[in-house]
């Protein structure tokens, strides 16, 4: 029984020395050809094999990404477990992007550099960060090791999320029909969500509207949770003071968009949070660990909740 690992080859290299270090008995796989699918016992991807039906023997299914909205979650055998990848890596570079977002947004530098591509010196107006209310949408492991980083900085942090958390130092809401509240009180909202049915489209000209006049938006959940005309809207006219995205639907935007040239917006190219497998590896291992002890899974997907 095998562990196949279907990503890149530089990836891979560093998977191969861990698993040979930690788990020797386990044969490591890392080219599907190689394998007979029935041999199968742990799958590592970003998306399912087109044959998965062939993969008779798996038992857990482990995504490379933070989200698994890729995986047809309700088509997906039910005897196999699927799993997302929460690791340190993941953790650390998603608080630093969103400190950078949030840090950018609170102390307007798309207003500096539309200042400085017309070459003006000029003082824009400030407020300080016990001023400035930050809020996550979606408080997950990221969402909360988000806010955690946030903290420091003095800024009053809330979050939202589907069922009921508390976060010491953190405004917790939940539910559907705290939502209008929560957002009425956001100057900086943090998109985290995962992507399913219920949070498609959810970043849309309403919930924009709920914002303070002048509130900015970090969007770092997925493409399909944002209406990118709302959006364009809303920061041309004013509700918006500007947008930092990570994420787009499509991905990329097509070359004529106009949020590309948006002075009030800052777009990367999907770059927020990225595996790394140094510490992917361990937490791979551990959760193998863990399934042949059989413990819980760390990071197993609910498939009715779809995360
Ligand atoms: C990236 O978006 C991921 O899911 O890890």
């Amino acid at each position: 029984m095998a562990f196949l690992f279907n990503s890149d080859a530089e990836r891979a290299k560093i998977f191969a020395a861990e698993f040979a270090r930690e788990l020797p008995s386990l044969p490591f796989v890392a080219d599907a050809g190689s394998v007979d699918p029935a041999a199968v016992r742990y799958l590592l991807t970003w998306t399912a094999p087109p044959d998965l039906e062939r993969y008779v023997n798996l038992e857990v299914l482990f995504s490379i990404g933070a989200g698994v909205d890729q995986f047809a979650i309700d088509r997906l055998p039910k005897n196999v477990k699927l799993v997302r990848m929460i690791e340190d890596g993941i953790t650390r570079m998603m608080q630093e992007y969103v400190t950078l977002a949030v840090l950018a947004l609170h102390r307007d530098l798309p207003g500096y550099l539309d200042q400085q591509s017309a070459r003006e010196w000029r003082m824009r107006p400030v407020r300080q960060a016990s001023e400035r209310r930050v809020g996550v949408l979606g408080l997950g492991n990221l969402g909360q090791a988000v806010l955690d980083r946030l903290s420091p900085f003095g800024f009053p942090l809330s979050g939202w999320s589907r069922s009921p958390r508390e976060i010491p130092g953190v405004a917790c809401h939940h539910g559907e029909a705290a939502l209008t509240d929560f957002l009425a009180t956001q100057d900086i909202l943090i998109c985290l969500l995962p992507l399913t049915v219920e949070t498609r489209g959810i970043l849309n000209a309403s919930l924009l509207s709920k914002l303070p006049r002048g509130a900015g938006l970090v969007h770092v959940g997925r493409g399909p949770q944002l209406d990118t005309d709302a959006l364009v809207a809303a920061l041309d006219n004013g509700q918006l003071a500007g947008a930092v995205l990570d994420v787009t639907d499509p991905e990329p935007l097509p070359a004529d968009h106009p949020l590309w040239r948006h002075p009030k917006a800052i777009i990367t190219p999907h770059i927020a949070s990225v595996t790394q497998p140094e510490t992917a590896a361990r937490t791979v291992i551990a959760n193998i660990r863990r399934h042949e002890a059989g413990l819980d899974l760390i990071g197993l997907v609910d498939s009715d909740r779809g995360y």
